[in-house]
């Protein structure tokens, strides 16, 4: 069983055009799929879940697709943080929120006091985040460090540099997900994806469930996790 699950929530808009719907109808039908798989990983014993809601480049999209994706986290977290709470669910956001309004910004802060003191599921909402700003920022605050004199450059190492990035306190993502038929990992967590298995489907994001979940989880059953050890190894056929 996967410990920590990174989603990719591809497909939104190819679900709406596919019924002649604007794509807009996707991304509400897609919050009834986060909901399913927050419940579905609550209910597996999964301890983190990571979903990409927003990515840095995702500003690029038409603005009123912009904007209904900021009313639709502003509406959803309203809605449901009282619900999360009750499962003892604890949110968490990662990503430049500066970049949003302050009506958000504050939500998203009280969302997470609000749960802090959840010890079930903990659920990560990537939102204006990218794999390379979260890589710069470790790299920026590192930089202060040793410009202060508090941290000597012969120190950075990947284990230093590891404690620096997002998520650095939670267990690295076991299972990355990404539904929508694509093969990339599209600027999501660059840095902590490093060993993860990957798992892709053409399911598109609104149609995926609890059923689709556990067949992810069955394929990532079937992995073996090497670390960059041999087979042999690992099996423990020949010594070390
Ligand atoms: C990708 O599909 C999806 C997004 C950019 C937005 C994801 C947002 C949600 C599922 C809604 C809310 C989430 C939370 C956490 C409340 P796409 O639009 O790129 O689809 P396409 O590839 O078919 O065009």
């Amino acid at each position: 069983m996967p410990q920590h699950v990174a989603i990719v929530m591809d497909g939104n808009g190819r679900w709406a055009t596919r019924r002649g719907l604007p794509r807009t109808a996707g991304h509400r039908e897609g919050v009834k799929a986060v909901r399913r798989t927050v419940e579905a990983c609550a209910r597996l014993g999964v301890k983190v879940l990571t979903l990409f809601a927003f990515s840095s480049e995702n500003w690029r999209r038409p603005k009123g697709e912009v904007s209904l994706l900021m009313s639709l986290f502003l509406t959803t977290l309203r809605s449901e943080v009282r619900r999360l709470a009750e499962n003892n669910v604890r949110l968490r956001f990662i990503g430049d929120r500066s970049a949003f309004s302050v009506k958000l910004q504050h939500s998203t802060a009280q969302a997470e006091r609000d749960t802090s003191a959840c010890s079930g599921l903990t659920l990560v909402v990537a939102a204006n985040y990218g794999g390379r700003w979260d890589v710069a920022q470790a790299a920026r605050a590192l930089a202060q460090e040793v410009s202060a004199g508090r941290l000597a450059s012969e120190l950075i190492d990947a284990d230093r540099f590891g404690r620096q990035v997002c998520l650095a306190d939670l267990p690295e993502p076991d299972l990355f997900i990404r539904t929508g038929g694509e093969h990339r990992i599209s600027n999501f967590l660059l840095w902590q994806l490093a060993y993860t298995e990957l798992y892709f489907t053409e399911q598109l994001w609104p149609d995926f469930d609890s059923a689709a979940l556990e067949e992810a989880f069955a394929d990532f059953a079937r992995r073996q996790r090497r670390f960059g050890l041999t087979a042999e190894q690992l099996t423990g056929e020949v010594d070390a």
